[in-house]
This record gives C-alpha cells, sequence and structure tokens, in this order.
C-alpha cells in the first residue's frame, strides 16, 4: 500500500508501537489521530479519547475523527493489553475479562465503527494487530494470546468479507518489541522500536499490501507449528512460568 499522504486513525496511538507508527505516518506526510484513554499525554499530533470497552466512546471516538477528517483512509486498531495471569488463581478472571474486552471485542469494536465509512468510500486500509503469542502461546499470558489468536482469526475472515469493496484488510503480527527501557531490561531479546518500525513500513509499503505484516523476528513464532518447533519451543516459554509467586 502507499505509506504516503494517509489520512490515519490510530485506536492505542498513544504510546508504544502505536505512538511510532503515528510518528512514521506523519513523517511520510500523512494526517494522524491517535486514540486512547490518555489522550493528554501526546504532543505534536492530533488526539482523541478513546476507551474501546466502552462503545459509546467508540462511537464519540469516530464521530469527531470523521468530521474533522472525512477523508480517512487508514485505520490501525492497535489497542491493547499484555497481562500475565496465575490459572490456579481463580481470581485471574478479571484479567481474562479486561483483556477480551480490550484486545478482541475493543478491535471489533473499532472495526465495526468504521466499516461503514471505508465501505462508502470504496477505498482504504484496515490494519489490525495480533501478536506472535496468537500463533506460539506464551502460557504466562493465558488470555492475551487466546485474545491475539482471535484478532487473528476475526482478521481472516474480516478480509474475505471485505473483498472486492476496495477496503483491504492486513495484520500486524510483532515479536517481543521493546517500548520502553523497563521493557528491554526484562526482555533483553526484545527488539528495538525503531529497528521494528523500519521493517513494518519496509513491508506495509509493498504492493499488493501483505495480508500479514511478519518482520524476520516474528517468522519463528508465525510458523513454528509448520516448522515443527511448536511444542519445543511452548515448552522453553513456559519456564517463565516459575515467576509467579508460589512456584
Ligand atoms: N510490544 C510488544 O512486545 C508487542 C508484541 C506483540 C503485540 N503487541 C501488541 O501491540 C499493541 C501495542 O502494544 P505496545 O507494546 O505498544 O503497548 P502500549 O505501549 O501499552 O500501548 C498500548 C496502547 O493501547 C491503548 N489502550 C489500552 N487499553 C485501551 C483501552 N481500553 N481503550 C483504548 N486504548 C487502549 C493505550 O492507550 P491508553 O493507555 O491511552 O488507553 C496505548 O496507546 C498491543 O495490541 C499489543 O498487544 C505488542
Amino acid at each position: 500500500m502507499d505509506i504516503k499522504n494517509r489520512t490515519v486513525f490510530i485506536a492505542g496511538g498513544t504510546s508504544g508501537i502505536g505512538l511510532g507508527l503515528a510518528r512514521r505516518f506523519a513523517a511520510a506526510g500523512g494526517t494522524v489521530i491517535v486514540g486512547g484513554r490518555r489522550p493528554g499525554s501526546v504532543d505534536g499530533l492530533s488526539t482523541v479519547e478513546l476507551d474501546v470497552t466502552e462503545a459509546d466512546s467508540v462511537r464519540r471516538a469516530r464521530d469527531t475523527v470523521l468530521e474533522s477528517h472525512p477523508d480517512l483512509d487508514l485505520v490501525i486498531t492497535m489497542s491493547g493489553v499484555q497481562l500475565t495471569e496465575d490459572l490456579r488463581d481463580p481470581g485471574h478472571f478479571a484479567t481474562a475479562e479486561t483483556t477480551v474486552q480490550t484486545n478482541l471485542l475493543g478491535t471489533i469494536r473499532v472495526l465495526d465503527a468504521f466499516t461503514p465509512h471505508l465501505l462508502a468510500r470504496g477505498a482504504g486500509t484496515f490494519v489490525t494487530v495480533s501478536s506472535g503469542i496468537g500463533f506460539l502461546p506464551f502460557p504466562l499470558m493465558a488470555t492475551y494470546a487466546a485474545s491475539k489468536a482471535g484478532v487473528h482469526a476475526y482478521t481472516e475472515a474480516l478480509r474475505a468479507q471485505l473483498a472486492g469493496t476496495g477496503v483491504e484488510v492486513t495484520e500486524l503480527v510483532p515479536p517481543a518489541v521493546a517500548t520502553t527501557p523497563e521493557h528491554k531490561r526484562l526482555n533483553p531479546r526484545a527488539l528495538d522500536l525503531d529497528a521494528y518500525l523500519d521493517e513494518v513500513l519496509e513491508l506495509l509499503g509493498q504492493d499488493p499490501t501483505p495480508d500479514e505484516i511478519l518482520v524476520q523476528g516474528v517468522l519463528q513464532h508465525r510458523w513454528a507449528e509448520r516448522d515443527g518447533t511448536y511444542a519445543d519451543l511452548v515448552a522453553q516459554r513456559s519456564q517463565a512460568l516459575e515467576t509467579l509467586p508460589g512456584r
């Protein structure tokens, strides 16, 4: 897809990968609006308040964005929480609910809100955001993995349902990306944000737009089952369960 001069709304663009992507699209001549619960934390970009767990908030944000940017042609559903859970503790259910409400239902709410607009234009792009963990579970983040596997499956269906409308659907599948120094300290193997974004923009800029944006660092997760490395990698990743209290 053409990454220059786009009019972009990034739900979940107030920090991390979303904010980094927002700045890249702005640098490529685009007009960018970012949404989140903390819009005041962002300098130099248009912002809108958005809580993807609340249907009214999503509709309000959609109306605000389309009123000021009727030529909107790219929507990125980046909002997400990445929470760990101890499944032996029934108290984890609140975490499971928050995760599904935000990552899966939140994605669907934002897609639903903007689908009529993009269909009416007859051209445009949705970018959804799953995770390598959606393809290769990280057992410490159980519902997170389920929510991202759900985003992947939903994205596949959305692409099929919008085929022929002029609206393309692509799925960003990030591996671990260090968006803060603390993140890098906890996971030294996480990719640096700028290096990750360089690869993402390169792939997004291809024509036709790939169905999935797979940087080199996520290929081992994405294709583990096909490559026969799945069981070993899940066992390796299960070692992190030792960090849970009482294990
Ligand atoms: N970084 C990684 O290693 C990695 C790997 C794979 C996938 N991902 C995915 O990439 C996306 C971005 O992750 P990140 O690492 O950049 O995390 P981040 O810095 O925590 O960003 C998350 C974004 O989601 C927004 N958000 C959270 N809850 C929301 C809600 N209820 N309503 C609206 N917005 C909400 C946050 O904004 P507010 O706080 O302002 O609401 C923020 O802008 C997530 O979907 C994540 O699952 C990340």
